[in-house]
């Protein structure tokens, strides 16, 4: 209806017309007749005028009924919304209430051990049905004089694992009570949920009426039956060391700060992108890079090739050369005498003969560029034309280049997914796979980067703190007891700030006054090293803190240079236990200066053309970081090796599984 309006009323406002037809617009059997019928009225001069004068106080009062009745409509769809939310909720808790199976475990009608000891009664609402626990028995005893055994079943759901009596009779069906409490025996139970006296523990326990399954654990040879087995000894095992209480833990709080992860950057607006695994361009410019390629699988194929040596080829060249000299001589005589048979005929063998040692000239060149079964150039280096990908590729050591290309087209963006460092770091805080999150975001510079890095740790602080208790008690009381209070802080406190600048004179001042050693020289300009980092975070802040403005010198080419021309815009998070743990800057987005700082960095300027082309057409300031998962984990943890908290560690040497 409203194209319509304009044409009607030509020379009255908009809004006088808006007024005017209000009614019909409302009337849903309003037809263009009835708006027609007005049409002559308000073209008259005089009723315009009159209507002008008139439609302003009718706007006034118009504009107050909207306010108000849309005040009351936004009302009342706030307190439906809220209705409805509430309603989900109690329909989820009913529903979650009615059906106690594991939906993908129904063929084994099994309930998680995190429906039962889970729920905010700790199970006391399910007292009485019958149900069927499946898991893993972490501690099994007999007890009442061989009448039964205890059993702790964990299956993972959860860090507690639910008490399972099983009485003599119904273990008699699968080989007896012995045969279910060795540490690691699988089972699969049904029995009746019911309350343990008064005291104990867990407010309920199963009493086991039939058992399915039982998968045994010889206790003599389970190679992680003992309550306590070291870290070291447990990385040997990697295929068993899930099962173990720190690293179930650590699996769970791992997963719970993952899923917090996509939660903070999905409700902030920023989309996922997978950055590529395999990459040809190297996005620190430190080199430590894995490369990939087939060209070691052809050794084999070339393994039969027979290698010609140099002189080898000298002399087949020196052949080729006389006989090219042979051939020139055979077709002058040749020409010379054309009646001669003979001569042609000679003339064309010395030809043949040439095109056969030029054949075999070229076999041989190409057998002489195979050193060592790969085939290389004139200088030794390997021919990557033969490679998979006709040049060097690597494993990306960050999604940071690629984020960019996105984050210039999409705004903000983040990536999460797994990167690779050769290098030769045996540290408690390395790993030579690990996982970054990395957002981008345009129009974004150094103080938005922070204020993002800051947002987003203290959001994970957060959600742990909500959805992880058991296992931050059990983290807490076992292997770092101020975890909890650590996640607390940083969950409730803003970070601190201070420029590179100002770090390095307050550990120059801790030095100067004795009050600290370092191992390493403190001085502008130097790279912080863990031990700074630390004492910056542990000792004098004694919380997390963000140092920025880093010297360009001990930074990355892709960082925005300051106007001092000594600094760049990076900025580091710093946090207990870890030292850096992200890592971040605005990005260059000056062509020139991009440029050049490639240059000084002594890097191929036309392997950053894509890089350079968001530089040259339509450059925007834009903002980034990585934040290291495992040294989240580790911050979050307080366990002191990195390769606790990543299921499947690398480090030199290192590759199991
Ligand atoms: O400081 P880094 O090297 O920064 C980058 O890679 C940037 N491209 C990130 C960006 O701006 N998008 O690495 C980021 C973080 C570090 O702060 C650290 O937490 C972690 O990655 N990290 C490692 N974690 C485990 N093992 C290693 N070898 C690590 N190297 C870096
Ligand atoms: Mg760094």
């Amino acid at each position: 209806m409203y194209p319509l309006l304009p044409r009607v009323v030509a020379g009255a406002t908009s809004r006088f017309n808006m007024h005017l037809f209000r009614a019909p617009q409302t009337n849903s059997t309003r037809t263009r007749p009835q708006l027609g019928a007005l049409a002559p009225l308000v073209r008259a001069n005089s009723f315009c005028s009159l209507y002008q004068q008139h439609s302003a106080c009718c706007l006034a009062t118009t504009k107050t009924m909207e306010a108000d009745s849309s005040t009351g409509v936004a009302a009342e769809v706030e307190s439906l919304r809220a209705q409805i939310a509430q309603l989900e909720a109690t329909l989820k808790a009913k529903e979650k209430e009615l059906d106690t199976v594991y939906p993908y475990s129904r063929s084994y009608s099994k309930t998680s051990v995190v429906t039962i000891l889970g729920s905010e009664d700790g199970g006391k609402k399910l007292i009485g049905q019958i149900l069927r626990v499946g898991g893993w028995v972490k501690t099994g005893r007999e007890a009442g004089a061989a009448a039964f055994c205890f059993l702790e079943v964990n299956d993972g759901s959860l860090f507690e694992s639910l008490q399972v009596m099983v009485p003599k009779e119904v273990a008699e069906e699968v080989g007896g009570l012995k045969a279910l409490t060795a540490t690691g025996t699988s089972v699969l139970v049904e029995g009746r949920l019911d309350a343990t006296p008064e005291g104990t523990k867990q407010p309920v326990e199963l009493k086991a009426t039939k058992i399915f399954h039982v998968g045994t654990c010889d206790a003599a040879t389970y190679p992680i039956a003992k309550k306590k087995t070291s870290y070291e000894f447990l990385r040997e095992k990697m295929h068993l060391r899930p099962r173990a209480n720190t690293l179930g833990a650590v699996a769970r709080i791992r997963n719970a700060l993952a899923f917090a992860t996509h939660k903070f950057f999905q409700e902030n607006g920023f989309l996922y992108v997978h950055t590529p695994i395999i990459t040809a361009s190297d996005c620190e410019g430190a080199g430590e890079m894995f490369q990939v390629t087939t060209l070691l699988g052809k050794m084999k194929e070339y393994a039969g090739a027979t290698s010609v040596s140099a002189e080898q080829l000298e002399a087949l060249k020196a052949e080729l050369a006389a006989q090219g000299e042979a051939v020139k001589t055979a077709k002058a005589a040749a020409a010379a005498n054309k009646e001669d048979k003979e001569l042609t005929a000679a003339s064309k063998a010395a030809v043949d003969k040439l095109l056969k040692l030029k054949e075999d000239f070229a076999k041989a060149e190409e057998s002489s560029r195979i050193v060592g079964g790969i085939k290389r150039l004139p200088d030794g280096t390997p021919d990557y034309k033969e490679d998979f990908f006709s040049k060097p590729a690597f494993l990306t050591v960050s999604g940071q280049l690629q984020g960019e290309f996105y984050a210039c087209a999409l705004s903000n963006i983040y990536t999460f997914g797994p990167t690779f460092r050769a290098e030769y770091s045996f540290t408690a805080r390395h790993l030579a796979e690990f996982w970054m999150i990395e957002p981008e975001m345009a129009f974004c510079d150094l103080t938005d980067d922070m204020q993002c890095a800051e947002d987003y740790v203290r959001y994970c602080c957060k959600h742990l703190l909500e959805n992880c208790q058991a296992d931050l008690d059990f983290i807490n009381k076992m292997v770092d007891n101020t975890a909890i209070a650590r996640l607390q802080q940083v969950a409730s406190t803003p970070f601190k700030r201070v420029s590179y600048t100002e770090a390095i004179d307050l550990l120059k001042d801790v030095v100067a006054r004795g009050v600290k050693k370092f191992e390493y020289n403190v001085e502008w300009g130097i790279d912080l090293q863990t031990e700074h980092e630390r004492y910056l975070t542990e000792e004098i802040f004694k919380q997390p803190v963000i140092v920025y403005n880093y010297p360009k010198d001990i930074k990355a080419f892709y960082m925005r240079l300051n106007e001092d021309g000594k600094t760049v815009a990076a900025m580091d998070v710093l946090v207990p236990k870890v030292g850096e743990l992200i890592g971040g800057s605005q990005r260059e987005d000056r062509l020139d200066v991009l440029e050049q700082r490639i240059r000084d960095g002594g890097m191929d300027v036309a392997a950053y053309e894509g890089y350079l082309d968001l530089r040259r057409y339509g450059t925007v300031p834009h903002s980034g970081f990585g934040l290291g998962f495992e040294r989240l984990i580790l911050f979050a943890t307080g366990l002191d090796n990195i390769r606790e908290v990543i299921p499947f560690p690398r480090w030199p040497g290192n590759a199991s599984y």
